[in-house]
Order: structure tokens, then sequence, then C-alpha cells
């Protein structure tokens, strides 16, 4: 037996027929491996979140743009939002029409912008000026506007989308300006939205951010929309019995708003989420490879093969990530340390879990990293020109398909123009 049965992944089914140890064998380390069955179980539960006639999931992409990804998405019922004309085309190679993407844009271009209007994408705009912008572009359109009303929340600083710190929003101060900016280009204000932040486990900050946006949607009566942003948690400490977000209550209060707010407003307009991380974290596990092992002074390093470059919000949010080791020949040594999992990168900063109590990682042995799918591959780079890794997809048929093959050497060289 390569690995303990005990651990999370062993819990929840998630290597399905195969192991760790076989995938590293195969398609090499790092590797990206996602779970089919678990994409689609996040997706459903998104879907049927409320009990609301004209209810939408719109998938953020940003998380993950993988193409096998998007398409599973797709086929569940979910819609899309884009921020870039990239993450666009990514979708419409994985078959969602213009008619289902939202277009979330944040201080772009007028020909980036030109470009989604051409293409007959919803556009949801988040200043005054780009308002100004889209109506010379499409004077007389439909347009979303993004409100900050205020309510900010999130697991880290970085990722709070709403309140007073953000570049995000149009706040209630500019809410006459965007007004008279809509008049003068005879736009529509069909739709308004909001994002408070990412990674909330608790639903009190999400339900006073729709409370409060329902209320400023009252004061506009063209709306064909509401987006309610995403930021809905995922329990990164499994390990410790973490608790997840709890959907039913959360739910139940949402439908009761939803279901007031049509009954005061006149009309069912359509009401959309936009979730990334909820979809996508939980259905993958990054494996990586343990190729030294040291103690530098008083401080014991696995070194790894999982830079900064594979996977980087440990460094950029000091995000957790549970950390599991699989061992190719099973033994235990009965031992446990205090342990830095780092990786290869030139940087002091190259560290994907930093002391943690562990059982004692030797050379050789492969680290999975729980919890990787959102904000993972998306977020690679090939920073000290490393190669992005492989992806691979355990589906429901128990057959384990790559689905993007690692970085080659040449890709590092495509894009240079000869001097
Ligand atoms: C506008 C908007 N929508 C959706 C998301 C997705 O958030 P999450 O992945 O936390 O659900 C973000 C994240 O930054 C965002 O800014």
């Amino acid at each position: 037996m390569p690995y303990r049965y005990d651990l999370v992944t062993g819990k929840n089914g998630f290597w399905e027929n195969t192991d760790p140890v076989r995938l590293a064998d195969q398609y090499g380390s790092p590797l990206y491996v996602y779970n089919e069955r678990i994409l689609r179980e996040r997706c459903r539960e998104m879907r049927d979140l409320v009990d609301y006639p004209n209810f939408h999931v719109n998938y953020s992409a940003k998380a993950n743009t993988n193409l096998s990804l998007l398409r599973i998405i797709r086929e569940e019922g979910l819609y899309v939002d884009a921020m870039s004309l990239g993450e666009i085309a990514i979708e419409e190679a994985a078959g969602f029409d213009a008619k289902h993407i939202f277009f979330i844009s944040n201080n772009v271009s007028p020909e980036e912008m030109a470009e989604v209007i051409r293409k007959g994408i919803y556009v949801g705009v988040d200043s005054v000026s780009q308002l100004e912008m889209f109506g010379q572009l499409c004077p007389g359109g439909k347009v979303c506007v993004r409100l900050n009303t205020g309510v900010g929340a999130g697991h880290n600083a970085k990722v709070v989308t709403g309140g007073h710190e953000t570049k995000f929003g149009i706040d209630p101060e500019l809410y006459d300006e965007m007004r008279r900016v809509s008049d003068k280009y005879g736009l529509h204000l069909t739709g308004i939205n909001q994002h408070i932040g990412s990674g909330f486990l608790t639903s009190e900050e999400f339900l006073e951010g729709t409370r409060r946006l329902l209320e400023v949607c009252m004061d506009y009566p063209e709306l064909e929309t509401i987006d309610l942003g995403g930021g809905f948690g995922i329990p990164y400490h499994k390990a410790d019995g973490q608790d997840r977000l709890d959907l039913a209550p959360l739910g139940a209060e949402l439908s009761k708003m939803f279901k007031e707010f049509a009954a005061a407003y006149g009309r069912e307009v359509e009401i959309k989420i936009e979730p990334g991380r909820y979809i996508v974290a939980e259905c993958c596990v990054l494996l990586g490879t343990v190729y030294d092992t040291k103690t530098v002074y008083e401080n014991r390093f696995a070194g790894t093969d999982l830079g900064f470059n594979v996977l980087v919000r440990p460094v950029m949010y000091d995000a957790w990530h549970d950390v599991e080791i699989y061992r190719p020949n099973g033994e235990d040594t009965g031992k446990r340390q205090v342990v830095s999992v780092v990786g290869n990168i030139c940087e002091s900063g190259d560290t994907i879990a930093p002391k943690r109590e562990l059982p004692e990682i030797l050379k050789g042995d492969l680290i999975g990293v729980m919890d990787a799918g959102a904000y993972g591959y998306s977020m690679s780079s090939n920073y000290n020109s490393r190669l992005r890794p492989a992806e691979v997809l355990i589906t429901t048929e128990g057959e384990v398909k790559l689905i993007r093959r690692r970085d080659r050497l040449e890709d590092l060289l495509a894009g240079f123009e000869t001097c």
C-alpha cells in the first residue's frame, strides 16, 4: 500500500481506483490531479443553493481555466464570468455562448471593451470613468455596474474586494454621477453586481452585503440581473476537522430575501452568484516530490519541486494548505517532526508549508497539497524558467486523463523574436 487511508484523501476517496505514486510515476512531478466526481458535486451544491426560479451560477473562471474542467462545469448547467479576452477565448472553446458569459471588467482598455461588446457579451463596469468609456463605445447599450456598498470580507486583506480599502466598485457617493453618465449616453442600467471578497466560511457578511445591495436595487427600475459575487470559502484545515460553510441556512435565507425582493420589485429579476474557489478548490490535489531533506541550524526542511511558481497562494496570501505524505513503500517510521516544506525556487520565501508538525519526511516521498484547484495552476508561472506542471483528471468512470501537458523547454523559447 503506497499511502495511508486515514488521510483526508483516503476518507473522501479522492484517488478512486488509482493512487498518487502511480500517477506521479506515469505523469511526472509536480502534477495537478483533479477528481471529476468532486467537481460535479460542488457545481451541484452551488446550482441548488437557493429556491428561486430565476437563479444562475456563473463560475468565476479566474480560479481555474482548464478547458476540460470548464466543459464539465458547462455540462453541469453553470454559466461563466470572465476578466479578460483570454478567459473569454477559453470559455468559448469550452462551448459557452456569448449570452452565458459575463465580462467583469477592471481597468480595461477601450480596445478590449470594444471587442467584448462586439462579441455580444454582457459587460459589467466598476468605475464611473469605465462607464463613460462603455457609453462612448456602445451608446444606448445595456450595462451592469459594480457597486461597492461598503461591506467586505475575506481570508486575507488581499482578497477583500468590497469596503473602503479596495480598488473595486463604485461607492454610494458616486451613484448620482453614475446615473448622470448613464443618461448622457442613453444607457440602460440593467445589471448591478458586487463582490465582497473571498474565502469566507460564515454567511453573515454575504447576507449583509446582499441585503444592502437589494435595497439599492430598488432604486433601479430597469434591472434584468443582480449578481451577488462569489467568495464562498472552503475548509482548508480539513485535517483538523474544520467545518464547511453551512449552505442550507445560507440558501434558505437567500431564497427568502430573493422572494421578498421580487415581491417588492414587482418581478423576478435574474439573480446570480459567481463562485470560483468553491467550485474548483477541493477537487484537486497537487502532487510534488521530496528531493532533499536537511537541517539548517535548528530548522528542518523538506525540499521539493513545489516552488511558488507552481502554487503561489502560501507565499502570496500566507494561505494554508493541508499536506499529506505518500511513501512509495508505505513504511511509517513512527517519528514526527516540525518541518518546513519548501520548493526549488531561488527565494527564501519559497515555502509551501512553514513549520508544520508532520510525520517524518524522507527523500523520495511524495507530498500531496490539498485543495489546490483554485488559484493554483491559474496563478502558476515560469519563474526561474521552470516548467509549469501537467494536469490530469480522474474521471467519474475511473479513468485518468491528461488534461494539460507539462510545459516543454521549447515553450520557454517560443515567444522570443530574434534580434
Ligand atoms: C468579481 C469577482 N467575482 C468572483 C470572484 C471569485 O471569488 P471566489 O473564487 O472566492 O469565489 C472574484 C475573486 O476575486 C471576483 O473579484
